[in-house]
């Protein structure tokens, strides 16, 4: 058959076939179909060579013409197919810009800390600062430091949760009063510290003991310090706390470490009338305090003569407790929302 009827042929052919074509995948097997290799233009181009002097040139030109044609043809209709399929992308992936966003949902933070907080800031106001301490801590800052030498008696007022530790003697701190050595090991006076932290008792867990609880020990050492600085210290952060009306009470007491010791009462919130929290005295107690003793300052090398000090350590559970009229000291740990979000 005549080449350039053959030629005319396929260009009709392709045109249908091109133009029907309904994906990018049909229009790739189109173009080896009539373009590529062992395609059709390319086996009529292959027959050139075969031909006339007279005919080669006008064949040849048709059938490159028609070559360039098809090429045109399919690249326009990939384009095509590749432009509608962004749109496609485009529309489907649209974002509605001016829908309202989702808001988070805030946390809070744990009563508990919340407490530490606002008892911390109290002292920060008064320009005490912050300091912190171990909780897997020594025998002999636990206790030895603090007055309290191995075998004494005193020790036994802590209920206490030693550690396993060949050639070491460590246990879970049982109180914040430890970092008091640290401190004054490392520093000079004056020292004016708050000491918020966990501490571990032998304890079974009941409405009003855990196991696990926290604790914000105080520290003031300069010269001239006395106890009337100890009472109207503790006298203004009462009020902070609990209300400009409260006023605080002095018991007699014994700590190791002090001398003399007080256990610290603010007036309840019955203002005396009595009531179950404060069990009808009128007095709710928040706090353990006194005047450091000598023998805790010859322990760190501080002199005695020169300096004094007073300390105190309080519970932040009790505490919590008495100022949000919690009942049971267990709901802090029991991590149920319904309590938790009231706070
Ligand atoms: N560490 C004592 C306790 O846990 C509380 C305490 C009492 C701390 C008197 C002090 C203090 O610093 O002076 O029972």
């Amino acid at each position: 058959m005549d080449l350039i009827f053959q030629l005319e042929k396929l260009k009709e052919e392709a045109l249908a076939l091109i133009s029907t074509a309904q994906s990018e995948k049909e229009l790739e097997d189109l173009r080896v179909k009539f373009l590529g290799r062992k395609g059709e233009i390319t086996m009529i181009l292959r027959q050139i060579g075969k031909l006339s002097a007279e005919k080669k040139p006008i064949v040849g030109a048709k059938a490159n013409e028609v070559r360039d044609w098809l090429e045109t043809l399919i690249e326009d209709r990939l384009l095509r197919f590749k432009r509608s399929s962004f749109e496609e992308k485009l529309k489907s992936e649209l974002v509605d810009i001016t829908l309202p966003g989702r808001i988070p949902r805030r946390g809070r933070k744990h009563l508990i800390t919340q407490t530490i907080e606002e008892i911390v800031d109290i002292f920060l106001s008064l320009g005490y600062w912050v300091a912190e301490g171990p909780e897997v801590e020594t025998d002999y800052h636990n206790f030895t430091a603090l007055n309290m030498p191995p075998h004494h008696p005193a020790r036994s007022l802590w209920d206490t949760l030693y550690l396993k530790s060949p050639g070491e003697d460590l246990l879970l701190r049982t109180h914040t009063s430890p970092v008091q050595i640290r401190v004054m090991q490392k520093e000079k006076p004056p020292i004016f510290i708050v000491v918020p932290g966990k501490v571990y008792r032998r304890d079974v867990a009941d409405s009003s003991h855990l196991p696990v609880f926290h604790q914000i020990e105080g520290l003031a050492v300069d010269e001239g310090i006395t106890f009337a600085d100890l009472k109207g210290t503790l006298e203004f952060f009462s009020q902070r706390m609990f209300g400009a009306d409260k006023r605080v009470r002095f018991r007699p007491s014994y700590f190791p470490f002090t001398e003399p010791s007080a256990e610290v009462d603010v007036s309840c919130f019955c203002e005396g009338e009595g009531c179950r929290v404060c069990k009808g005295s009128g007095w709710l107690e928040i706090l353990g305090a006194g005047m450091v003793d000598p023998n805790v300052f010859d322990e760190v090398g501080y002199n005695n003569e020169e300096y004094t000090g007073f300390a105190f350590g309080m519970g932040v559970e009790r505490i919590a407790m008495l100022k949000y009229g919690v009942s049971d000291i267990r709901l802090f740990f029991d991590n149920d929302l319904r309590f938790l979000e009231q706070f």
